[in-house]
């Protein structure tokens, strides 16, 4: 069974997340997918502190938190970012998160589901994608989930439009699920 870790993007009570996470779940496990779910609320990591940057040989963060989340990472055949548009950027909380992590990035195939107003999240994906693909060599996939508020989306996170979020999260697991 393919291992899937999905990776909430918010902290905040009655955050979209956290009606659009379950339907991540809910679309991976539909597909066989053996799903975890990152909970950055739950993990509750530092801000990055290390003085040692997660690219150098000798990077070893002792911090049981982020060694949670590096073995939840490193355990995964594939990753699924599930992030709001901030300022137009990925959330603060996600990018901390992918920050404290370096080689187990790499060769990581990743996919992006993201929701927004005006651009659906496709400057924060252009974010992760940065960070991901070019900086860290995760294989970030092409399909891309840009999911609109008053389109595909009701401003609290709820489903408006079940057909295209299907289409659009399910493109982007199918391609991560091929990858993984
Ligand atoms: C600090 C902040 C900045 C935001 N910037 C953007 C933005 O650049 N683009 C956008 O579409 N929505 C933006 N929003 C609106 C969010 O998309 C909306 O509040 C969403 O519900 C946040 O996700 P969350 O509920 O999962 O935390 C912003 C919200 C906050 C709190």
């Amino acid at each position: 069974m393919t291992k899937i870790l999905v990776v909430t993007g918010s902290v905040r009570p009655g955050s979209a997340n956290e009606k659009v996470v379950p339907v991540v779940v809910d679309m991976l496990t539909a597909r066989n997918a053996e799903v975890t779910v990152a909970d950055l609320k739950e993990l509750n990591l530092p801000f990055f502190d290390d003085p040692i940057p997660p690219s150098a040989p000798e990077f070893a963060p002792t911090d049981e938190r982020v060694v949670k989340w590096t073995g939840m990472v490193a355990d995964a055949d594939g990753v699924v970012l599930v992030t709001p548009e901030y300022n137009h950027t990925m959330s603060p909380v996600q990018l901390n998160a992918v920050d404290w992590i370096g080689k187990e990035w790499q060769d990581k195939p990743v996919a992006l589901v993201g929701y927004g107003w005006r651009s659906g999240a496709s400057q924060a994906h252009a974010t992760a994608r940065e960070a991901l693909a070019v900086n860290l060599k995760a294989k970030v996939g092409d399909d891309q989930a840009n999911l609109f508020f008053m389109k595909e989306l009701n401003p609290d996170g709820s489903v408006a439009d079940q057909a295209a979020v299907e289409k659009k999260v399910g493109a982007a697991l199918d391609e991560l699920l091929a990858h993984s």
